[in-house]
């Protein structure tokens, strides 16, 4: 199980994951999503990295579901787009960086406004192909090919430890019971 992050990369990141969570089908990954709502709110930022196909957009799909169970959006990965809002309360911002060069692109697509202006969430998938797209407190998620799950490492700057600490019970909570 090799993971991607190297913390260094992100100033103000924790040096090593501050949890790493079983996730045994994909209804866990979106678990995670919803827990990972309820914890950052507006203004949060999480950055979502793991392999093509590792559950980042299904964990979108389940955090966008946990802020609006009307089922009205169905987050899809905005590759092309690279970017999709979903109206829900506080509104969800999902970027993909996987079509960007680097660093000068993030401006066209207005990326620093988003996460520096606080209105919404910020989830953000293959923020390692840029780190210097990471803005210096948040949390980060690594999905890793786990057998036929995934494992999800929670990595975050200090200021998130008890939300983390939290969202580790929840799911540990949860899987003992399914
Ligand atoms: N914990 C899990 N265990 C098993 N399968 C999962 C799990 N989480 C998600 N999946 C499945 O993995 C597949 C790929 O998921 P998803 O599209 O979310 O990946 P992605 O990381 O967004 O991929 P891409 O990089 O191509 O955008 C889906 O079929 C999804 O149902
Ligand atoms: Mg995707």
């Amino acid at each position: 199980m090799v993971g991607n992050i190297q913390p260094g990369d992100y100033p103000g990141l924790e040096q090593t994951p501050l949890a790493e969570i079983s996730l045994g089908d994909d209804g866990a990954t979106r678990r995670l999503g919803e827990e990972l709502a309820g914890a950052l709110g507006e203004g949060g930022f999480v950055g979502l990295v793991g392999d093509l196909g590792a559950g980042k957009t299904t964990l979108v799909q389940g955090l966008v579901g946990g802020l609006d169970d009307s089922g009205r959006w169905a987050a899809t990965s905005p590759t092309y787009s690279l970017i999709q809002i979903y109206d829900t309360s506080p509104p969800v911002f999902h970027m993909d960086l996987y079509r960007l060069e680097g660093w000068d692109d993030l401006e066209s697509i207005g990326y620093w406004d988003i996460v520096e202006g606080g209105e919404g969430l910020a989830c953000v998938e293959w923020l390692d192909r840029i780190p210097g797209a990471w803005p210096g407190t948040g949390m980060i998620v690594e999905l890793i090919r786990h057998g036929a799950g995934r494992m999800a490492r929670l990595w975050a700057d200090s200021s998130h430890r008890d939300q983390i600490e939290e969202i580790k019970r929840t799911m540990n909570s949860m899987s003992e019971r399914s």
